[in-house]
């Protein structure tokens, strides 16, 4: 689980398209769940579909990752920034992250942190309204590559390790095969 009393992070996905996005929006937040984010917001076409995918992963294997849909982006960054939190945009254009770590890392311990990822097209009041564009290399790649690279230099190795609360599924890490604990009374 999470290191108590840290901040929060949570990921905004911007521009989701339902149709051709579902699963890359999915994976988006299978990373931030996984790399140890504590939530994510998704923002364009509204997809319940992805919603209930998310909250069905964290039902079966544990901790407390939230997830919400909410159609004016421009509200959420505004009001992150009004309850002090900071705001991250991972971009390609940005500057690198290894230069930024430090401060991020920073930042980590004082305020809570939103990580903005794009989706095709990225408006550029976006670049403006985060306080950090931050690139993971100045390459095309993809979001869910970019978050898991970005809370992982962020994290360190304690989120590659942790557990997660009250899952029902855990897995028994093997040389070779597959072993699965199940849980019945949730802990
Ligand atoms: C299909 S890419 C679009 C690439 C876009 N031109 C950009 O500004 O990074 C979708 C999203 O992946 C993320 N992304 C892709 N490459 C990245 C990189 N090298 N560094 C940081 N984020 C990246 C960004 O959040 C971007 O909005």
């Amino acid at each position: 689980m999470r290191v108590a009393n840290l901040p929060r992070i949570v990921v905004l996905r911007l521009g989701h398209r339902i149709v051709r996005d579902k699963r890359l929006t999915t994976h988006v937040g299978l990373a931030a769940r996984a790399f140890g984010a504590d939530g994510m917001v998704v923002s364009g076409e509204e997809d319940q579909g992805v919603l209930r995918s998310l909250s069905s992963i964290s039902e079966k294997w544990g901790g407390q990752f939230s997830v919400g849909f909410e159609p004016d982006w421009r509200g959420v960054v505004s009001a992150w920034r009004n309850d002090g939190g900071c705001v991250v945009h991972l971009t390609m254009y940005g500057l690198p992250l290894p230069s930024l770590l430090e401060r991020l890392r920073e930042e980590h311990t004082r305020r809570d942190m939103l990580v903005l990822v794009g989706g095709a097209k990225v408006e550029s009041s976006v670049y403006t309204m985060a306080d950090y564009n931050v690139s993971v290399t100045n390459q095309p790649h993809s979001e869910v590559s970019a978050l898991a690279v970005f809370l992982d230099r962020l994290l360190g190795t304690t989120e590659m390790e942790r557990g997660m609360e009250n899952a029902k599924l855990r897995i028994v890490p093997q040389q070779r095969g597959k072993k699965i604990v199940r849980s019945r009374h949730n802990t």
